[in-house]
């Protein structure tokens, strides 16, 4: 990397001592919006300081490519937080673990535990088809009154997960399921907040309204899966792990942790900290990002009705009315497909995904790039190129078919990221997308209610970028009147 000359030339916000940069990141907007303004006047690619820690911003396609997969290896460390380190207990987790040989180890059995459950066998799809039952039944019985579809939305989504990794199957209204919601929230509503704590760490030794709160929540979480893992431990066996808590407990005593034929020890082995972290963020990163997910489609779709019915009609001829859709339905809705592509791509929910650092010395665009920079992918700015989507801020799902009216997908489009730190739930997340919008839709249309105006598009930023709520009245599709009566409670 000789290109000493090009990195002198790489754009930077001026800064000041302590604050960095912040002083010139006013204006109140969302980093993703903020950044894709300053690429405007600075250039695709630039840099700032977020307080102490010198950091790269990428807004366009070609050196997001070069970050996630060319360069992947190299731009594949993630910087220490403060409250994602309370979080994961100083990072046995996947998503905010630094690079290593365990972490590698660890990330390879996740990712075979979820192929286990996912589109190898039809445990997955059972899981969810029952909990999208119980989401129609509930939606259903609103009986033509307007609600906001966010809590029930976001309960099933949960159930899934809860199924998914622990077994346990709530009825509505479930302690528990209330509990795993509650701690979840918290969680939610406090880690984006803990926001100045991660560029200034040493403002955890003042009071912080926030981080008590997180440290509570994260409290009542780990009691919950504590036991669940405990109770996982002592009914273990060696036949089919029953879910994902089981195949994590098989799976490392086969595996053997960071490297074969070493001593296994408390440094290189999938501890029960390892276990429970991944458990947890199973929820962490699977609830919120998928049921927002759902929320922004249907708010969209409120929008466009003209796809709604589009969708519908796809479904009338492919599926019908006489049965549940399938994941084998998949191929034979394309346009579903497109919607929920499109969903993805007009808003993010992870618009900047999670912040990546350089394990080594190496360069983006030409640019040198010293070990230890964080990196910032602005993968909002990506979906609103338009040198690459014609008229970006319109939903329009064609964009997805191509000229045949097949399906294609522009590379230009990474809702889940790319490369080695790519979202380990992605094929989860995207079955769990098509089979709830495709039973919601064959069953039931939505609406505004009478004289309300359409969803808010700007959306807020969390932990990820949601909608504000919005309400819907639900109708029944022909032949889904009585669906309540044979679902409901
Ligand atoms: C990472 C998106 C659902 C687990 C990520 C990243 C994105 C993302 C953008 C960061 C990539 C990067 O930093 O380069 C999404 C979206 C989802 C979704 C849009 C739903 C629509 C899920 C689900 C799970 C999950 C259901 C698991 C149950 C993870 C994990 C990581 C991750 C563990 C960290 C990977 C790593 O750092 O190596 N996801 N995700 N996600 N996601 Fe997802």
């Amino acid at each position: 990397s000789s290109s000493s000359s090009s990195s002198s030339s790489l754009p930077c916000l001026p800064r000041l001592p302590v604050l960095g940069s912040l002083p010139w990141l006013g204006g109140g907007l969302p980093p993703h919006l903020l950044f894709t303004r300053l690429a405007h006047s600075l250039g695709p690619l630039f840099s700032l300081y977020l307080g102490p820690h010198f950091t790269v911003v990428v807004n366009d396609h070609r050196h997001a490519k070069e970050v996630l997969l060319q360069r992947g290896r190299e731009f594949a460390g993630r910087p220490s937080m403060v409250t994602t380190d309370l979080l994961t207990r100083g990072g046995r987790d996947i998503a905010f673990a630094d690079y290593s040989p365990l972490w590698k180890f660890h990330r390879r059995l996740v990712h075979s535990s979820f192929t286990l459950f996912g589109e190898g066998s039809s445990r997955l799809q059972d899981i969810v088809l029952s909990s999208v039952d119980s989401l129609c039944a509930e939606l259903l019985s609103s009986r033509g009154r307007s609600f906001d579809p966010s809590p029930a939305v976001t309960r099933a989504v949960t159930n899934v997960v809860c199924t998914l990794v622990f077994s346990a199957t709530y009825r509505h209204g479930d302690p528990e399921l209330q509990e795993v919601m509650r701690y979840n929230d918290g969680i939610v509503q406090t880690i984006a907040r803990g926001g100045l704590v991660d560029i200034y760490p040493w403002m955890r030794f003042f009071p912080n309204r926030s981080l008590s709160k997180l440290k509570e929540s994260i409290a009542v979480r780990d009691r919950l899966l504590t036991r669940k893992l405990e109770e996982h431990k002592a009914s273990l066996s060696d036949g089919d792990p029953r879910d994902l808590l089981d195949a994590l407990l098989q799976g490392r005593r086969g595996g053997g942790g960071g490297g074969r034929g070493r001593r296994s020890s408390e440094d290189d082995s999938i501890t029960d900290d390892h276990v429970l972290m991944t458990a947890a963020e199973a929820f962490g990163a699977g609830v919120e990002t998928t049921s927002t997910s759902l929320l922004w489609i249907l708010a969209y779709l409120l929008h466009h009705p003209e796809v709604q019915e589009r969708v519908q009609s796809e479904l009338d001829e492919c599926v019908g009315s006489g049965r549940a859709v399938c994941v084998s339905d998949r191929a034979r809705l394309p346009y579903l497909e497109c919607v929920i592509n499109e969903g993805m791509r007009i808003r993010p929910v992870s618009p900047v995904l999670i912040p990546h650092t350089a394990l080594t010395d190496s360069s983006i665009g030409g640019h040198s790039i010293s070990r230890g920079t964080r990196v910032l992918v602005n993968m909002w700015s990506i979906h609103h190129d338009p040198k690459h989507w014609d008229k970006p801020d319109l939903f329009n799902p064609d964009r997805f078919l191509d000229n045949q009216g097949q399906r294609a997908t522009p590379s230009c489009f990474l809702p889940f990221g790319a490369g080695p730190r790519v979202c380990v739930g992605e094929s989860l997340a995207r079955l769990e997308l098509f089979l709830f919008l495709a039973s919601l839709l064959q069953r039931m249309s939505f609406r505004l209610p009478h004289g309300a105006p359409p969803p808010d598009l700007q959306g807020r930023l969390g932990v990820v970028l949601q909608p504000l709520p919005y309400k819907v009245v639900v109708t029944p599709r022909p032949g889904w009147e009585a669906f309540i009566v044979k679902f409901g409670k």
